[in-house]
């Protein structure tokens, strides 16, 4: 309890001093400040969230799954009843900064703010004039369904006080502005490490397992985005970075489930500077310690078991060495995506397929046919442990029991 009345003390103090020291920011909203806002918005995919399927634009009510129960996104357009018509500048970059509600109630982590609070003050004026733009829409928020105690909002002052680190974005003087660009944007608006990192029981990040990879949930792993060389983007070129954010796809992999989502709504709208400044930050990322990952050696009858798998279902498009087609099917030798430390994104993939993200530089959108109705949990286990082993790859072991799992969660959600 001392706790969440020390946060709420502090934020108080904070969001005085702040309302203190900018005078109210009315200023020129140029036509230059609202394009920038739209840019800034696809930056950090904000109508991925609060747009639901179906639903008008930015209104919200996009059920988000988490642990604890589902929190609704909300209604951000400017209607001043239901949205955020009403909200002044200074409420709106203490929801981005601080995770605080103009009511002074504080907002779920379900909300990207441990990211969003680099986001500069001139950023967040610019993405409020261009959400000030938006037809408003009326359309009453949903109330949460969680769990006690977490249902209860001042519960996340102590959730803040534990894993919450408020603060603008520091540049490194050390470092190239390109590389601090790619920072700003990596650890700030893209929040690429909401997926890319691994969350603990109450859903923080890690401190040190940033961009090791993380769970996405539905079976969907987010792999390392570490200089690694097997399972990171380490014998990925800066070039190559830059084409999967801005396409979909490379030379060494396709993306598929929710990163295909990102690339289609946020990353393929960046600018090439801004595409290049988080590759040349990506390709700086350190590896930092790798747990010692105990990967059982694979046996000869299970090898071969997979191998006959593999030839007789895969090997029409992903070829008989592994190295796949250039431009159309993705190499599964040497791919980090194979060798993700957790395997759940190859076993959904051949379970239930994939669809690569249609972007205007690659518009066919090759797909990859689900395997489901077709192999059993046995074979689907063989299979992956067979790419995951075979043309000098090295990965763990998974087991009939877990592509059960994925099985089961798959079905359930058509995909
Ligand atoms: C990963 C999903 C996700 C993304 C991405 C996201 N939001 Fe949200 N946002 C939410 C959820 C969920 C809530 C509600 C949290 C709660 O109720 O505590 C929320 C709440 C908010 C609120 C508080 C509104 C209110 O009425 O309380 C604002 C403002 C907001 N988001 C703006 C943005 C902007 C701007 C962006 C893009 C830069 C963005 N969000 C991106 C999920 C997201
Ligand atoms: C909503 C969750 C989510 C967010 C946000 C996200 N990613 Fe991903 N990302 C994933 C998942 C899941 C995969 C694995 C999908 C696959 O292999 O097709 C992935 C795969 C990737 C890969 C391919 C890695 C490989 O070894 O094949 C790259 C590169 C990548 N993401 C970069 C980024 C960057 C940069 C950002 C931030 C701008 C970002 N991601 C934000 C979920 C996310
Ligand atoms: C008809 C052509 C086709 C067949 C047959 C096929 N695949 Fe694929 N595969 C694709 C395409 C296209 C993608 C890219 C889809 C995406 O990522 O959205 C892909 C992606 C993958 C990936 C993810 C690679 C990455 O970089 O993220 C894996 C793993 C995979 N396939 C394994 C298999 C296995 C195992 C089989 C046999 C059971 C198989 N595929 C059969 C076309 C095919």
């Amino acid at each position: 309890m001392r706790a969440t009345k020390l946060a709420f003390g502090l934020a108080g103090l904070l969001g005085l001093s702040l309302a203190n020291a900018i005078p109210a920011a009315a200023q020129g909203t140029t036509y230059t400040t609202i394009e920038r806002g739209r840019y800034l918005v696809n930056t950090g995919d904000c109508a991925s969230c609060h747009t639901d399927q179906g639903g008008k634009p930015y209104a919200g009510a996009l059920a988000v799954p988490t642990p604890f129960g589902v929190i609704y996104s909300t209604n951000i357009t400017p209607d001043p009843a239901t949205g955020i018509g009403n909200w002044s500048e200074q409420d709106f970059y203490k929801a981005m900064h601080d995770g605080i509600r103009r009511d002074g109630k504080h907002l779920y982590p379900a909300f990207p703010y441990p990211w969003f609070t680099k986001v500069s003050r001139e950023d967040a004026h610019a993405i409020k004039a261009f959400l000030d733009t938006l037809t408003p829409v009326r359309q009453q928020n949903k109330p949460t369904e969680l769990s006690w105690p977490l249902d209860v909002r001042e519960v996340m002052a102590g959730w803040n006080e534990l894993y919450f680190h408020e603060g603008a974005f520091k540049a490194d003087p050390t470092k190239s502005e390109q590389w601090n660009r790619g920072a700003y944007l990596v650890e700030g608006l893209g929040h690429c490490g909401a997926c890319h990192t691994a969350t603990n029981v109450l859903g923080a990040s890690k401190t040190g397992e940033k961009l090791k990879g993380g769970d996405f949930g539905e079976h969907w792993y987010a792999p390392s985005l570490t200089s690694n060389l097997r399972d990171g983007l380490g014998g990925w070129s800066a070039v190559e970075i830059v084409e999967y954010l801005k396409t979909g796809a490379n030379d060494k992999s396709a993306a598929a489930g929710p990163m295909a989502e990102v690339i289609k709504n946020s990353t393929q709208y960046l600018s090439d500077a801004d595409l290049n400044s988080i590759a040349a930050y990506l390709k700086d990322f350190p590896v930092g310690k790798v747990k010692a990952t105990t990967t059982t050696e694979i046996n000869k009858q299970t090898l071969s078991r997979g191998g006959t798998l593999y030839f007789d279902n895969c090997t029409g498009c992903h070829m008989e060495n592994g190295e796949g087609l250039a431009q159309a099917f993705p190499p599964l030798k040497g791919s980090s995506a194979v060798q993700a430390a957790v395997p759940d994104t190859v076993i959904h993939i051949v379970l239930a397929g994939a669809k690569m993200a249609a972007t205007p530089s690659k518009p066919t959108g090759f797909a990859m046919p689900a395997f489901d109705w077709k192999l059993n949990d046995k074979e689907v286990a063989d299979l992956v442990n067979y790419i995951r082993n075979a043309w000098g790859n090295h990965a763990s072991l998974t087991s009939a029991d877990a592509v059960n799992k994925v099985r089961k969660d798959v079905e359930h959600s058509g995909g």
